[in-house]
């Protein structure tokens, strides 16, 4: 009966909506959940599609990594390395609003656009009993920012969810308010055990630092404004061109639509496949332009939709340093 399930409804997070969920997911279908923070908007964090959805339907300009939630610290482990002083924040603070940034798993059954092509993931396993129960459900990582559109306030209750972004999501599980109301603390720990406060949340740095013993350092002087957005983040080895139609004989060629190439985001010009594909795309070209030395060439992406992210992050990728 799906008439009883139409786009955008809000349904108590009983048993049968979070199986139903779960199914949603697995199908590559984005799903509203309430987590003790914020709403979140999930996807099935493996599957690269699904994630190009979530940042059509927030509207975003650019990509920004999104958290990977987890049940605990052994999915944890399967996307991203975990250093002593993590193991003993996740035992104090997981289930719960803490967010760890961390080496990224090469092998992390995660798509690159979770992590906005960066070699770090951030993760946490939230303490709200519907999410807890629809990660178990599904038994894989869940990709999820806020429920909300691009510039407006995070969602805090199903209703907020719904009037922000209504039929664009396929369920919206509703649990109540959300109990802390507020983003979760994110913290990103160096290969040296270094921490530093990327976002502050409810989990203070103070507590942090008690748990770590060392201190955490604040991310930087006059604060960050979208940590993980840093250019230097987004830089192929390679040289890169944008708008290519005809590609020298060194260049590694990325087309486009009718725009043929060694690679091709999407033959069919689909922003939502060419978005899916950007980072592990960029990846490959890079690799291959090193071997020939040549630079990597880029056809025209239409200024729309996805395409304005997609943009965003090539023109990055091609600024000069
Ligand atoms: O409480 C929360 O954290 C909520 C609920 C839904 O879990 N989620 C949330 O997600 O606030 P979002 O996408 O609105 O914010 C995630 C933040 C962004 O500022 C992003 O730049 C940062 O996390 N982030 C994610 N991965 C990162 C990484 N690898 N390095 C640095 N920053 C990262
Ligand atoms: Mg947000």
């Amino acid at each position: 009966m799906t008439s009883h399930w139409r786009k955008g409804i809000v349904v108590p997070a009983s048993a049968a909506a979070i199986r139903r969920a779960a199914d949603i997911l697995r199908d590559g279908g984005l799903v509203a959940l309430p987590t003790e923070t914020v709403y979140g908007l999930a996807a099935d964090a493996a599957r690269g599609r699904a994630v190009a959805c979530i940042f059509e339907v927030k509207g975003r300009p650019s990509f920004n990594p999104l958290i990977c939630h987890v049940t605990g610290r052994e999915m944890a482990s399967r996307c991203v390395e975990i250093p002593s002083v993590a193991d003993r924040l996740i035992d104090a603070f997981w289930p719960g609003p803490l967010t760890l940034v961390l080496p990224k798993r090469p092998d992390a059954p995660v798509s690159d656009l979770v992590g906005a092509g960066l070699e770090t993931l951030a993760v946490r396993a939230p303490a709200h009993a519907t999410a807890r129960q629809l990660l178990f459900a599904l038994g894989r990582p869940l990709a999820a920012p806020s429920a909300n559109r691009s510039g407006r306030i995070s969602p805090t209750t199903a209703r907020h969810v719904a009037e922000d972004l209504g039929e664009d999501v396929d369920l919206i599980l509703d649990g109540g308010a959300c109990a802390v109301g507020l983003e979760s603390t994110i913290v990103g720990v160096d290969a040296g055990d270094g921490l530093t406060l990327l976002r502050p949340g409810g989990v203070t740095a103070e507590d942090i630092a008690e748990v770590a013993g060392a201190p955490v350092a604040p991310a930087c002087e006059g604060g960050i404004t979208a940590p993980g957005q840093m250019a230097s983040h987004y830089a192929p080895r390679s040289g890169l061109r944008l708008n290519v139609r005809s590609p020298g004989p060194d260049d590694v060629m990325i087309g486009f639509g009718d725009v043929p190439g060694a690679f091709s985001l999407s033959p069919e010009g689909d922003l939502v496949e060419a978005a899916a594909d950007l980072f592990a795309t960029l990846r490959e070209a890079d690799a291959l332009a090193q071997r020939r030395g040549g630079d990597i060439a880029v056809a025209p992406i239409p200024e729309r939709g996805l395409g304005v992210a997609i943009n965003d992050r090539l023109r990055r990728a091609a600024a000069p340093r």
